[in-house]
């Protein structure tokens, strides 16, 4: 018994090291509170704003390091949803590094956010 939790708990552990876990971990005790998979609450759902740079840019490392670099310091300049910060304010600035800014970029990326299962 307490090998099986012992390895289920090392299982957890390798799991969280895993970078698209991480990725989704991150995403949904930090973002998804104000971006909902697909709806517009408070600020434009996920699946928007993902639309928005993809367009922008199709290259997953342009995407991935552009998002990590507005995130860390929101700002008009730079914005590429100048009409959402009209409608609901510049986003907060919150307290991430680049690098887990970029892990979380990364998974919004590869997510496809139109089958998300989430207890919304
Ligand atoms: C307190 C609410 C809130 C939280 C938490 C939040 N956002 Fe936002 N976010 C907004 C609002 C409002 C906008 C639209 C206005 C804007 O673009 O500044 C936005 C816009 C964005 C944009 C588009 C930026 C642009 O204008 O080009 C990105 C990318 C983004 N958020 C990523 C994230 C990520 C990643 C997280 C989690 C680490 C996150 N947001 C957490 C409120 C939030």
């Amino acid at each position: 018994m307490i090998k099986t939790i012992f390895l289920l708990f090392m299982l957890s552990l390798f799991c969280l090291c895993n970078a698209q876990n991480l990725g989704a971990l991150l995403f949904n005790g930090n973002c998804i509170t104000c971006h909902h998979p697909t709806k517009t609450i408070s600020a434009p759902s996920i699946s928007e704003v993902k639309e928005r740079y993809k367009k922008a840019f199709e290259n997953k490392e342009e995407f991935v390091s552009y998002m990590a670099t507005w995130v860390e310091k929101p700002a008009y300049e730079g914005s590429l949803m100048l009409d959402a910060i009209e409608k609901h304010e510049l986003m907060p600035e919150l307290a991430f590094n680049k690098e887990a800014l970029r892990v979380i970029s990364e998974y919004i990326y590869e997510t496809d956010f139109t089958k998300y299962e989430t207890a919304y």
